[in-house]
This record gives structure tokens, sequence and C-alpha cells, in this order.
């Protein structure tokens, strides 16, 4: 039985969230409370696996509910609903949180959500790639731009030269930008100039991607970047978005599947650069190890991390309140076991992956990571291999990559 703590002032939500899990009963025991004093008395009369509160909740002695159940009960997941990513809430949350997650619609999206963060945490994300992001001195926070954009693509009606003009207003991001939207990768047949030219041609939602990989790029100096090859890294991100986004066009795939497919390649590795920020030097050793011994970087990373870059990637994108489907992709990127209702994007991002590599001119940092073995741990992957490696070449031969 997984035992679940509603925390919220507004006595609406908390009837409307007594009516939720009743169809899962034997699986979920839920408590719901209107204060904190009456949590921690929950907390302390039984075990609870996770706790989802209100963003509004107010402070106890000064301390936010959050920190504190961080502190006495570090191993509940904590969850917190935010009104939008654009609102602007207490960013000292996203230190005690593991998840903010954007308050669905409906009730019923918020059980699906809810069970499915449950599930994810269960099955992915470890203690120890909690306590190594708990643990880093200064945990990038999601960049303000980011938030502006998401506002103005959910305003009634989204301005590209508006959007643009925001990423033009922070010089450093938007020239980031430029030079990746230039790579070859994206295979643009004009030179792009300008941020709103940039949205014009990606979309906004592609460019919110571009502004995250830029911003957690930012960290590095050129030498560390020499160093570890982290341009490899981006250059092998942005094609596994492009061919995802192919595939997942040719299987005729729903748009926003299509998008959020696209946005999780950009992404996916981003773990690779939050360990590489962290500790370059370490870094630097499970590249050498893996490219020695030909395994895997997130082998090595497991042994010398105690974490994977798949799983610190989607906690910290969980911490920023991205979309639940793009964090599972990444989160699930290297795994074997998939959830059903993923198979057929996860395989897509997989594949992406895969082809990626081959495309890419050989390099240390991305000569193990993604190897021929994934089609043999999945039929249905061996099963499309083909196909999709056809899609893939020919994406490339249309576009005007130069690889
Ligand atoms: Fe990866
Ligand atoms: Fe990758």
């Amino acid at each position: 039985m997984n035992r679940l703590l509603f925390v919220d002032t507004s006595p609406q939500n908390l009837a409307a969230y007594s009516m939720l899990f009743v169809n899962n009963a034997n699986e979920w025991e839920c408590r719901f409370v209107d204060s904190i004093k009456t949590a921690f008395d929950e907390l302390s009369y039984s075990n609870f696996d996770m706790v989802v509160t209100d963003i509004k909740m107010p402070v106890l002695n000064g301390v936010p509910l959050l920190e504190t159940i961080a502190q006495m009960y570090p191993d509940i997941i904590r969850v917190v609903l935010i009104p939008s990513l654009s609102a602007d809430y207490p960013k000292h949350f996203v230190k005690y949180a593991h998840r903010m997650l954007v308050r669905p619609d409906s009730y019923e999206k918020l059980e699906v959500s809810v069970s499915r963060i449950f599930h994810l945490y269960k099955a992915i994300m470890r203690p120890q790639a909690i306590r190594f992001i708990d643990g880093l001195e200064t945990v990038p926070s999601l960049p303000k731009v980011y938030g502006e954009l998401v506002a103005e693509l959910e305003s009634p009606q989204p301005s590209v030269k508006k959007a643009g003009a925001l990423v033009a207003a922070d010089i450093g991001m938007s020239a980031s930008i430029l030079k990746m939207v230039n790579s070859a990768y994206f295979g643009l047949s004009e030179k792009v100039t300008s941020p709103e030219f940039a949205v014009s041609l990606l979309g906004l939602d592609i460019v919110q991607g571009l502004v995250l990989t830029a911003h957690l790029f930012s960290a590095f100096s050129s030498a560390e970047t020499k160093l570890l090859q982290l341009e490899t890294v981006v250059d092998h991100c942005l094609i596994t978005g492009f061919l995802a986004k192919e595939i997942a066009k040719h299987e005729n795939l729903p748009t926003p599947v299509v998008d959020a497919l696209h946005i999780s390649g950009i992404l996916h590795d981003v773990g690779q650069l939050i360990f590489a920020s962290h500790s370059p030097k370490l870094y630097r050793q499970v590249i050498d190890i893996a490219t020695k011994e030909n395994r895997p970087l997130f082998e090595i990373e497991q042994e010398l991390f105690g974490a994977t870059h798949s799983e610190i990637g989607a906690y910290l994108l969980g911490q920023w309140g991205l979309p639940e489907s793009v964090i599972e992709f990444i989160a699930y990127h290297h795994t074997d076991e998939t959830p059903d209702y993923i198979n057929l994007e996860l395989s897509i991002l997989k594949a992406a992956d895969f082809y990626s590599k081959k495309v890419l001119p050989k390099t240390e940092v991305n000569a193990a990571d993604t190897s021929e073995k994934i089609f043999e741990k999945s039929e249905f992957l061996n099963s499309k291999k083909e196909e999709w490696g056809t899609v893939c070449v020919s994406a490339i031969q249309k576009s005007t990559m130069k690889i």
C-alpha cells in the first residue's frame, strides 16, 4: 500500500483530492490535511511515501513545510503544485521539492501525474541520485527567460516577435542559441542571425529546449569545454532531437508528442553536463575509463558517482517543472525496463540516440554510451531497426547537414 499525504488550504481542492485514487484503493491510501500542523501530526503518526502540497502553504515558525519534511523525512517523495512555470513562486522551494508540478487543468490529470511521478521515483530515481543533486552547493536554477517564454507560449496569441525579443534581451543566451541553431545539425539552409528568426524557424517550444541547454552549457569555461569535449555532447543532443522528431513524424504521432520527443532529444544527456560542471576531473575519468574499456558512460558514472546522467538530468528537469513526458523519456533512456504507456516514444528516443552516434564523427565522448545492444534488449525496437534507420539516413540526406 502506498501512502500519500495531500496538503492544501483550499477546502474545494481537498474535497476534490479525496475523490482521487478511490478506484485504486488497494494500491493507495491517502490523507488530506489543510494545515501544516495537521500535516506534521499525520507524519508523526505513520509513514508516508509521498507528500503533495500546494505552493502557497503558509510557513510554520518561519520555515516552509517542505524544508522541514526534507530534513526530518528525507525519503518521502516531495511534490509541489505550482500554477504555471511562469508564475512568480518562491524559488527556494526548488531545493526542497523533488518535483515541481504545474497544476493540471483537471483533477483526473492530477491523479495520473501523481501516480506517474510516484512510479518514476520508485523505479528510477534512486536515493544516491537525489543525494547527489541535493549535495551540490549550487544547483543551476531555471533560467528566467524560460519562464517568460512559457508565459508567451501560454498567452492567448503567442507572438514569435515577442518571444524572440525575450531571448535577444539576454545577450549571452542569444549568442549561445544562435551558435547552436547555426550548427550543422539543425539542417537549416539559411544562416540565422536573430533570435526572432530562430524562434520563427524552429518554434517556440524547441527554442525553450535550447534555452535550457545553453543555460547549463554556460556554466563551463572554454578550457573545461575542450577538456571534456562538451561541444560534442551538445551536437549529439541536437542531432538526437532532430532524428527523434523525424522518426516520430514517420510514425504519425500527434504534434505535441513529436515536439516532446524533439525537446527530450535535445535535453536527454544534460545530466552529463551537470556531472561535468560539478566534478570536471572525475568526469574526465568517467570518459577515459568508458573509452578504454569500451563501456557505456552511464555504467562508469554509476561506479564513480553512484548515479547516472539519465537520473541526474531527469531529476533536475523535474525540479524545474518540465513536462512529465519529457522527464520520463530522459529518466528511462538508458534503462532496459520501459513502462508500457511510453514504449513507442521511448523506443524512438533510444533509436535516435543510437543513430545520432552513427552519423557523428567518432569521438571518445560519444563512442560507447549507446550501443547496438539496445536492439537486442527490446523485440519492438529490433523490429523497427531497419525502418527507422532508413528514416534517419534519409532525413539527414534531405537536410543540409554537413556531417
Ligand atoms: Fe545518455
Ligand atoms: Fe545520448
